[in-house]
Order: C-alpha cells, then structure tokens, then sequence
C-alpha cells in the first residue's frame, strides 16, 4: 500500500538549513529559521540552563515515567510569568507540558476540535505550520489579513472577524512577537479585541512562543492577559524554546481558562487523553531545567538578565536596519526599527531572494521574512549591500 503515497515536499523552512550548512561560501549569512544568534553568530545554551542541567544531575534520582501532563512544577512555575497576579484565575486556568509549542498548539486545536470547532481564523500571513497543523486536523482555515502595508497590524480585520464569528469559530492569536511580521497588535488593540471577545462565540487561542523577546516577560504578556481577564473560555500555547534556548529540547506547555473552576477536570481529562494517544508523554528534561530555573531566585535573575541580553541585541539590529532605509531603494526597512521579536518581512519577491542566496550567500524564508538575529556587526553591511544590489536590479 506504502506505494501510493505521494511525494510531499520538504517543509521549506527545514530545507533552507541544509541548503545553508551545504554552502561553502564563508561570508554566507542564515536568515532562515527561528533562532536566536549572539553578535558573533552563536546559539549558545543559557548559562542559567547549564547551571540548571549541572544541578538534575546531581539530583535527579529517577527517570521513571511522569504522566501525560508531565512536570507539573515547570507547569505551575511559568504561570505567573504568563498570567501575572493570581495567574491561576481563581482556579479557572491550569494546564500541562507538551513536547514545544508546537506540541501545545497541536493538543490547543485537538481539544478545540473535539468540543466542537470546525473553522478556525487565522491572521495571515502566519508561522507556516499553523496551516499545517489546522489542515491535519481537518480543520477549516479562514485566513484574514494580520498587517497592513504600512507595517500596522490590521485591528479592523481582526474586530470583523469577531463580530461576525459564530458557535463553532475560533481564533488564533500570537500573543507577542509575531511570526512572520514582527508586528503586534498595539496594548489599545488588544483591549478592544478583548472586550469584542467576551461579547462573541469565538474560543481565542493565543500562541506564545517568544516571550520576553520583544518589550519584556510584562509587556510581551499584556495582550494576552487583556484577553484572559475578559473572556469565559481560552486556550493558551507556549514555547520556551526561545526565551530559554531549549529549541531541540522541545520545551512547550498548555494552558486551559474554563469559565469555572468545576470545569477544569473534565477539560483536562480530554487534553490528558489527547495527549497519551499521540505522544503519551512529553520529554522531561528541558521543563525539568526550566523549573530548577524559575524556583531558585538566583537562576531567574541570571535568565532574565540573559534574556534582556537577546532583546537588546535584537533591538539594536532592529535600529541598525532602520537606519540602513535610504540605503536600499524601495525597500521600506524603517518599520523594522519599531517591529518585536525575531522576525521582520522585506518586500522582496521571489527571484530576489534567490537571487539573495545565489549571488549573495544569504539565506532567508520564500515569504521574504529574515531572521533578524542573523544579523551581527560583522555581517549586517554586506547584507545591506546585496539588499541594495537586489532591489536596484530588479
Ligand atoms: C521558525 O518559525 O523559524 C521557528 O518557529 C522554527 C520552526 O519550527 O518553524
């Protein structure tokens, strides 16, 4: 039977990798996939990790299984982070670890669909693998625009969307920094959203995966709150694969707001069901750190100062191509100076970009969103330059 599948392609982003190590040009520049860089163009593991991942070694006395919902003391110890005071609501928010966010925004949609979701809005464009994630699940996608041209997020589109929503809609949200685009809903917007939430049918799920990387932990979480403090019912999917440096450690969690706390066991009976039948149980060790991290006050400090680290750097590459704009004709790179996170779109079309990776060496996604942790002091003029080269000889 095996002889009747057809070929798929390579998810593109993932291609783009091997592309990159394949190329022996030194001044080669990767601006493809998600992850954060240093200046001199590391990933390195977080300081406040390794001394986490020293201490389970000395004191980890079993490896024995935990349970679908996983490590619930990394669960319960990221929820302030995420929810801020009372971030349990009362008893109304709990939740459980998933191998990544994308675990997470698997078990989110799962959960959704079997209480009865069948069309999901999703802002475009989006993280390709939303689409992909909601299409396996046999979920109908209907997309709306994220952004406007003038690098704004689309406020009317997605309050539209709200206002026409019926029983059986939901709504996928990225909490902070998003992805593709870089661009946010304002602390405005978000209230608005909030408030037309609590009026609609819709079940948000907002997707958190880079938290801290923008504004701050606060300020990344301030839509998202807006958003819980408003409506009966919300799904939540989080990722600190990022904020943590655990990316191949999958490291993701899942956060249900019932309307009431009498709820939350039959909620999470099914999310617990959900996930033995398709992973059964999440990989312990990156949460295992995560929580060593957050319950020794030393750690935390030695994280969030890692973190504000990242997010100055990404803030100064930000002004740098900002500053670049009068450089590349047409190009538009100002609006990425006030842009969040780790990602930003040029309006490139697709011959550039090939152009970008055949003539140049730099590698970026086919939509034309760079990574800006890619860029470093050593490489971001000769970026600049083939920018230029591109868009003059298109
Ligand atoms: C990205 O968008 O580059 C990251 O979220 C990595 C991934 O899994 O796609």
């Amino acid at each position: 039977m095996l002889d009747r599948l057809q070929a798929q392609s390579p998810d593109a982003l993932l291609a783009l990798i091997k592309m990159f190590a394949a190329d022996e040009r030194e001044d080669k520049i990767d601006l493809g996939v998600g992850v954060y860089r240093t200046d001199e163009g590391a990933t390195p593991v977080f300081a406040a990790i390794k001394h986490a991942e020293r201490r389970l070694v000395e004191s980890q006395d079993s490896k024995a299984y935990l349970g679908p919902e996983g490590d619930m003391g990394f669960v319960h110890a990221l929820m302030p982070y995420i929810f801020g005071e009372n971030a349990t609501r009362g008893g109304r928010i709990e939740g459980m670890q998933t191998p990544g966010g994308t675990g997470a925004v698997r078990l989110a949609f799962a959960l959704a669909r079997q209480a009865g979701v069948s069309r999901v809005f999703l802002g475009t464009p989006s993280w390709p693998n939303h689409a992909q994630i909601l299409a396996d699940l046999g979920l109908e996608v209907v997309p709306f625009a994220h952004a406007r041209s003038d690098g704004q997020a689309d406020r009317d589109a997605v309050l539209a969307v709200i206002d026409d929503a019926r029983e059986g809609d939901a709504l996928l949200l990225h909490g902070c920094c998003h992805n593709p685009t870089g661009i946010d809903y304002t602390a405005e917007g978000w209230e608005e959203i909030a408030r037309r939430l609590a009026d609609s049918p819709m079940l948000p799920v907002i997707d958190v995966a880079y938290q801290g990387l923008g504004e701050g932990i606060e300020e990344d979480a301030a839509g998202l709150r807006s958003v819980i403090d408003a409506v009966p019912e919300a799904l939540v999917a989080y990722s600190c694969d990022k904020n943590f440096g655990l990316y191949r450690d999958r490291v993701g969690a899942f956060y249900v707001l019932a309307k009431t706390p009498s709820e939350m066991s039959t909620i999470l009976s099914n999310a617990n069901a959900l996930a033995r039948a398709t992973w059964s149980m999440p990989p312990d060790h990156g949460g295992a750190a995560v929580r060593e991290i957050l319950r020794d006050p030393e750690l935390t400090d030695l994280w969030l100062d890692e973190l504000a680290d990242m997010r100055s750097r990404l803030r100064a590459v930000r002004e740098r191509l900002a500053a670049a704009d009068n450089e590349v004709g047409g190009l538009d790179l100002a609006p990425l100076g006030t842009q969040n996170g780790l990602f930003g779109m040029l309006k490139l079309d697709g011959d550039q970009i090939r152009r970008l990776r055949e003539e140049h060496a730099v590698y970026m996604a086919g939509s034309g969103r760079i990574n800006i942790a890619g860029l470093t002091k050593g490489n971001i003029a000769g970026f600049t330059a083939a920018l230029a080269a591109v868009a003059d000889n298109s």
